[in-house]
């Protein structure tokens, strides 16, 4: 896949690695993919990224979570969630799940990334196939009763601005490769849903 210049970086040319995807992925004994989870905070995404993962390491593939909560506390520390912020954030994670998917590992994406162009930009990095939106869909007043971090209560309150769902804007997937509505079904179900998908 091709990089891009862009005017801060005209004088950059694009090195050849010598080992390649294709033999990073013979080793390791399977493809590079990216698992994109998207939805609002609460609908699941951390559960379902960990119990993927749990499954996918017992069934000896090399995999990473990437987790907007984590991220943000290191790579995204100079964040915040502005819209602004919140596309830089999802386009420096698309790029490093692109190296991941380069190193021949599945790497589970679970952040907000709460708009479509962003997806979008996300995945034209990738080549078809490689890249799966899925789209973690529960009803905002379910995630509002879940509320596992008291962030949606906060936000309520007044005391949490631009929170997602309450003032700054879900935009749902219109073609998702998955749709998990887990308020209907457990995270082992989303999870066999997911391995059938990969
Ligand atoms: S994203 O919108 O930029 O994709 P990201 O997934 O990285 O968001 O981070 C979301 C996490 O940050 C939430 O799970 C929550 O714990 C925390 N958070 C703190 N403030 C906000 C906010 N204003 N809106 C959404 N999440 C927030």
């Amino acid at each position: 896949m091709p990089h891009q210049t862009s005017p801060h970086t005209p004088h950059l040319h694009s090195q050849v690695l010598t080992v390649s995807r294709a033999e990073r992925e013979q080793l390791g004994g399977h493809a590079g993919r990216v698992v994109w989870l998207t939805g609002l905070s609460g609908a699941g995404k951390s559960t379902i990224a960990n119990a993927l993962e749990l499954e996918l390491h017992h069934q000896g593939k090399r995999t990473y979570i990437l987790d907007g909560d984590n991220i943000r506390q290191g790579l995204n520390q100079d964040l915040g969630f502005s819209d602004a912020d919140r596309a830089e954030n999802i386009r420096r994670i698309a790029h490093v799940a692109r190296l991941f998917v380069e190193a021949g590992v599945i790497v589970v994406v679970a952040f907000i990334s709460p708009f479509r162009a962003e997806r979008e930009t996300a995945r034209a990095l990738f080549s078809p196939g490689d890249f799966l939106e899925i789209f973690v869909d529960v009803p905002l007043a379910v995630a509002e009763e879940r509320d596992p971090k008291g962030l949606y209560r906060k936000a309520r309150a007044g005391q949490l601005r631009q929170f997602t769902g309450i003032d700054s804007p879900y935009e749902p997937p219109l073609a998702p490769e998955l749709v998990l509505a887990t308020a209907q079904i457990t995270p082992q179900e989303c999870v066999q849903k997911i391995c059938r998908l990969l």
